[in-house]
């Protein structure tokens, strides 16, 4: 779309209001980060290469971003002092200067803590810097803010930006406000961006200023105006649980219109990557965590948590089930109340219907795991598989100790505790004896009362 551009991303904020030792930009949307989620926007445009400035704090997750974004390379410069926007702007300029990559003719610089920015809105402002040296994302808000206001002479052009703090008490009036957002001719930024001064009350050097420095080259500047939402950025934890309601609804319009049917909306969370067939039902009170896909037909039921799951076509989940990472349940499979599945194939027709935990388990199909079953997979120090054959039947409260294997249509009876292996067909009870006294709930009675305490 746009192959000769650069992305900046300013990510070096401190995020004190956050009050969080997680840097802000990390702060999760439905299972993805701020940066990641303006990372992804940015990718769309397909740009030439993404500069992401960044805070000694922020140098430990460079991996992570890398692998959220296989086949894309970054730059990762670090802003030691935090001087201010246009400083921030100047630390990749000069990573460009120093190394051999070249800065592409248009500029693109975005906030990695305004995670609702959409790439088509990117796209009209790096269109309009085909006729203007820079455009500004800008947005009405008539409240009392903290946002840089946009001067608008008598024409209708753009002339400079004033930040709230050092505006007049008439700039303060000012709607239409700053996002942050800014996309500039190259050129421009090279030959303007050293000459912005950190004159103004809080002695930063201001992006902003680039504007009136613009205009007073005769540069054209302009702006494109979007919605205050699109541009709603993170400071704090509770505007950041204002953009996950946000996104959540968004998640489940979507879903809805792609015919999921969602008994309770506003009760039901996603993840990001989280997939649904159509005629699936999702009962109130569910969350889908990351890595699930969910195929057509089947049903979730009230409060389950869903994670890392395949979940195919006609089976039935919960209510008050927990499907863990690293499980497949096949067709017409019923897990049913309390029961915990992790790490584990479930069979075409299974039933675990109450009261389990399967892990690290391979079930066969027409399984059916009795009330209780526990697989006893962990030893305090390791993990171990248990297998269960084809039409096998797993009786009430029963403990398998792994590993162990149980072969085809195999018996368990109720309450054993099973340390080795059961071949296919075998009936396997491996609990005492039970032992009926004639008359010994009378003696025991009698007993009892005489020794009682008066
Ligand atoms: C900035 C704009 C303001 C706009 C507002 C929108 C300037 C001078 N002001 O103000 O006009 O209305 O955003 O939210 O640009 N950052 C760095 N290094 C720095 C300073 C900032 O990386 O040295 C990053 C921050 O992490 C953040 C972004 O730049 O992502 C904006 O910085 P912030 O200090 O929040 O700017 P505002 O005062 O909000
Ligand atoms: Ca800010």
């Amino acid at each position: 779309m746009f192959d000769d551009l650069s992305i900046i991303i300013l990510s070096a904020g401190k995020g004190s209001r956050m009050k969080s030792s997680l840097p802000k930009v990390m702060h999760q949307i439905a299972g993805r980060s701020m940066l990641d989620r303006v990372i992804d926007q940015a990718i769309k445009l397909n740009p030439r290469d993404i500069s992401l400035v960044i805070s000694n704090e922020l140098e430990k997750y460079q991996q992570q971003i890398i692998d959220n974004h296989p086949f894309f390379n970054f730059n990762f410069i670090i802003q030691e002092q935090r001087l201010g926007t246009a400083h921030a702007v100047s630390c990749a300029l000069n990573f460009y200067k120093e190394s051999s990559f070249k800065l592409s003719s248009k500029v693109l610089i975005l906030y990695g803590d305004t995670p609702l920015i959409s790439a088509e809105t990117l796209a009209k402002m790096l269109l309009a810097i085909d006729q203007n040296k820079i455009c500004i994302l800008a947005f009405e808000n008539d409240q009392l803010n903290s946002y840089g206001k946009l001067i608008i002479d008598q024409h209708g052009n753009l002339k400079s930006i004033v930040e709230t703090k050092d505006a007049t008490d008439q700039q303060k009036a000012i709607k239409l406000c700053n996002s942050g957002v800014m996309a500039i001719n190259s050129e421009a930024l090279l030959q303007l961006i050293d000459q912005v001064k950190n004159d103004n009350l809080a002695k930063e050097f201001y992006l902003t200023d680039l504007i009136k420095i613009a205009q007073n080259h005769h540069y054209k500047t302009t702006y494109i105006k979007t919605s205050n939402q699109e541009v709603l950025g993170v400071n704090s934890l509770e505007e950041l649980a204002i953009i996950e309601e946000i996104t959540q609804d968004q998640l489940r319009k979507n879903f809805m219109a792609d015919g999921v049917k969602l008994i309770a909306p506003s009760t039901i969370f996603f993840n990001y990557d989280t997939k649904i067939e159509n005629n699936v039902v999702i009962h109130p009170n569910v969350i889908f965590a990351s890595g699930v896909s969910i195929e057509s037909e089947v049903e979730i039921k009230s409060f389950c948590h869903i994670e890392g799951a395949k979940i195919k076509s006609k089976s039935v989940i919960g209510p008050f089930a927990r499907i863990r990472k690293n499980t497949t349940i096949n067709q017409d499979v019923r897990i049913g109340n309390f029961v915990e599945v992790k790490n584990s194939i479930i069979d075409d027709h299974a039933k675990i219907n109450h009261l389990s935990y399967v892990g690290d388990s391979q079930v066969g199909n027409h399984v059916n795991i009795g009330a209780g079953v526990i697989t006893c997979n962990y030893d305090g120090y390791n993990k171990f598989k248990t297998v269960i054959g084809d039409g096998s039947f797993i009786g009430s409260n029963t403990a398998l100790i792994a590993p162990v294997e149980i072969g085809k249509s195999a018996v368990i009876g109720a309450g054993s505790v099973i340390t080795k292996n059961v071949a296919s067909d075998e009936l396997s009870i491996a609990r005492s004896k039970q032992q009926n006294i004639a008359d010994g709930a009378k003696k025991f009675h009698q007993q009892k009362s005489r020794n009682k305490k008066t």
